[in-house]
């Protein structure tokens, strides 16, 4: 699918924000992307359409959850992680979309997870410090994303379970098997879970 293409099926179903921030998040990581040594293509269309079900109602979100193969403790937790897997999946229903790494960047933009592939990092970080966002400590972050992407992976989601925790908020599992898994690659780890 063509750029041009993607960016027209989800601009109507976002708010102008969320929009911008797409197409912030996508400007971001197809910078990544040449850096990294990864696909452009893949980080174009993964990053058009991470947040492509965000404004699913929610019925509908529990319903395919409940439905088909995505795990159903997503349902034991905020609904706010719903959106990427649903997407990951809708895409393909809906578009074609099958490619595994496109989809798997979608799933886990929100939460990370172990083992994380060179195109996942990407949109994990490329959502993060897309230019519109600010907020305390991100200017650390946005340094380290064209330096060494595993540290800044590292990075956000060490922030991000810090923030859930401040917040008394409960963290999906996933999201403490991204920390653990690039911890352990910070510690010289490789990406064979070694
Ligand atoms: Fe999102
Ligand atoms: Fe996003």
């Amino acid at each position: 699918m063509y750029k041009n293409e993607a960016i027209a099926i989800v601009k109507p179903l976002l708010t102008r924000q969320r929009f911008e921030h797409t197409l912030r998040v996508t400007e971001t990581a197809v910078k990544l992307a040449e850096i990294y040594n990864v696909s452009t293509e893949k980080a174009e269309i993964a990053s058009i359409f991470h947040d492509y079900c965000k404004y699913r109602s929610l019925d509908e979100m529990k319903r395919i959850i409940q439905t088909t193969y995505l795990p159903k403790d997503l349902l034991l937790y905020h609904h706010e992680l719903w959106h990427g897997p649903v997407a990951s999946l809708m895409i393909e229903q809906e578009y074609g979309i099958g490619d595994d790494e496109i989809k798997a960047a979608i799933y886990y933009h929100t939460t990370g997870r172990a083992n994380m592939s060179d195109l996942e990092l990407i949109v994990f970080v490329a959502d993060y410090i897309e230019p519109g966002r600010s907020f305390p400590g991100l200017d650390e972050v946005r340094d380290m994303a064209e330096k060494d992407i595993v540290k800044t992976a590292w990075m956000v989601s060490r922030n991000t379970i810090n923030y859930l925790m401040e917040n008394k908020n409960r963290i999906y599992p996933d999201t403490f098997h991204a920390y653990n898994d690039l911890t352990r690659l910070l510690n010289g780890g490789n990406k064979f879970g070694q």
